[in-house]
């Protein structure tokens, strides 16, 4: 089965800019991540149409609730019939459990995984929000966690991959974003990989946004990526 590893993250405003990009891709190469800002203006009609296309979604909603909530957010989300979505991880064990059984007998069970830490949040910040750990002890925490509550992966940085697949096993998935191929601009992104390192670091699924979807050739960049890890797979 194809299983591209590149998701091209859709960080657009509106919904045409979305189709213009994705008209220039294609499915056998990636998938796409749409998250709250595209969701939002453009809604379960525009995942439709790249459904139509053949591309599948992973959608990046990070839901974060009382389990009841969540579990139905999921479950909607598996009827749209997306390929991946995501919850919090600090929704803690009970939340992570319920949205697990409520996807597990949807006709189309989409990927559950897990957010740990958001990149934004350094040290100080967990100190204010009276949490002790630093953001790598939590990063480890969360993500067994999340492992215990059987999702089925997490998001997280291509640096934490390694040490994460010690503490996971080998069908856990890895999803990571901060990827830049070797001639491309950082961005605001501060700690970068490349496309086969991330891979090499144990990485699953590579979320990739401005090295494509700012390219002169959108097209051409994605394939240069899926050229770069041909064979990682
Ligand atoms: O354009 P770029 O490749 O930096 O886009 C990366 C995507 O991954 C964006 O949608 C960004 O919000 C998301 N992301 C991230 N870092 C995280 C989690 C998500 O860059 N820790």
């Amino acid at each position: 089965m194809n299983d591209p590893k590149i998701i091209v993250a859709l960080d657009y405003p509106d919904a045409q800019s979305a189709l213009d990009l994705v008209a220039r891709l294609e499915p056998a190469l990636c998938r796409l991540k749409v998250g709250k800002e595209l969701f939002v203006t453009a809604g379960p009609q525009l995942l439709e149409k790249f459904m139509q296309r053949g591309f599948e979604i992973f959608l990046d909603l990070k839901f974060n609730d009382i389990p009841n909530t969540t579990a139905q957010a999921c479950k909607a989300a598996a009827a749209l019939g997306v390929w991946m979505v995501n919850v919090h991880a600090l929704g803690g064990r009970k939340m992570m459990e319920a949205a697990r059984e409520a996807v597990a007998n949807t006709a189309h069970r989409p990927k559950l995984v897990a957010v740990t830490v958001l990149t934004s949040m350094a040290q100080q910040d967990l100190s204010e929000l009276g949490i002790a750990a630093t953001p790598a002890e939590l990063v480890l925490r969360l993500a067994k966690l999340a492992y215990a509550s059987g999702l089925d992966g997490v998001v997280c940085s291509a640096q934490e991959a390694a040490m994460l697949r010690q503490h996971t096993g080998k069908e856990f998935c890895l999803v990571t974003p901060g990827i830049r191929p070797a001639d491309s601009d950082a961005n605001d992104q501060s700690r970068i990989m490349t496309p086969r390192a991330a891979l090499e670091h144990g990485a699953s699924y590579l979320v990739i946004g401005r090295p494509i979807t700012q390219a002169v050739d959108p097209l051409r960049a994605l394939q240069n990526i899926a050229k770069e890890i041909e064979g990682l797979e």
